[in-house]
């Protein structure tokens, strides 16, 4: 049986976030600049986005730019911005026509003015769209959006839109600009690093974590059905015991 059809549709995560990292290292070991690597992410974006269509996953965040990354040299960064506008100009239509749908996180304002009137064409032509939501997490950061959130809550109790004991978990979710997505059950962290780098801090409370060595721009559909299976053969417990949990 191939890789694919060893996934159990039953069973499929909703939301697969990805923190896509090694572009700079994949293009080192080819003696390449770190912005071919960018170049080739693309690429690996492209066939993860239709690896997830294929299956029927709901939501997929790919996080492509954080707050800290701004700190990178000025020229990889402004490569990288060129990059988001000439992918987004690009694929637009290709990705309406796949019936999925773009969303953007992250603090917005901050990019450049070209990149946020291309990703919002890309968010109006895809707007109807009903199959895969794709989420791009740019010039986000989680500790940005919690305080944000918080900053919204202590408003919203100041002006008497709430109060505080209204204030639970599904309120400060809903605070969060990730209001309209499920939680992700999976998140994915290629090239060995085994850490988080500020990215949805308060969703992945519950999510299965997965680490590759694989760099980025090598990941393939195969390299996530790997990690789908992976993530089926887990027991999700939240705090239950094992018999509690079993079907
Ligand atoms: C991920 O690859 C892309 C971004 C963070 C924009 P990196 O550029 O972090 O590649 P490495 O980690 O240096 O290899
Ligand atoms: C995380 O990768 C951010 C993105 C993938 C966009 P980094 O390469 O910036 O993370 P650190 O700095 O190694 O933790
Ligand atoms: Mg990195």
């Amino acid at each position: 049986m191939d890789i694919k059809s060893a996934i159990q549709q039953a069973a499929l995560p909703e939301h697969i976030a990805i923190i896509m990292d090694g572009n700079g290292r994949w293009a080192k070991e080819k003696g390449e600049s770190r912005i071919v690597g960018h170049y080739e992410g693309v690429v690996s974006v492209r066939d993860i986005v239709e690896g997830c269509g294929e299956i029927g996953i709901k939501y997929l965040t790919l996080y492509a730019f954080s707050t800290e990354n701004w700190s990178r040299p000025k020229a990889e960064v402004d490569a990288l911005m060129e990059l988001m506008v000439s992918t987004i100009r690009k694929e637009a239509e290709h990705l309406k026509k796949n019936n999925v749908r773009l969303k953007l996180i992250g603090n917005i304002t901050d990019l450049p003015e070209i990149c946020q009137k291309e990703m919002q064409e890309g968010m109006d032509i895809t707007e109807g769209c009903t199959g895969l939501t794709l989420i791009l997490a740019l010039s986000y950061s989680a500790r940005w959006e919690i305080v944000a959130a918080a900053k919204k809550i202590a408003k919203d109790v100041l002006n008497g839109t709430i109060t505080e004991e209204e204030i639970n978990d599904a309120y400060f979710g809903k605070c969060l600009t990730t209001a309209a997505f499920p939680d992700p059950e999976l998140l994915i962290r290629t090239s060995g690093e085994h850490r988080i780098s500020n990215f949805l801090l308060y969703q992945i409370a519950y999510s299965e974590l997965f680490f590759t060595d694989v760099h980025w721009p090598a990941f393939r559909k195969k390299d996530l059905y790997e990690a789908i299976l992976n993530y089926q053969q887990r027991e999700r417990r939240f705090g239950m015991t094992s018999e509690q949990v079993k079907p």
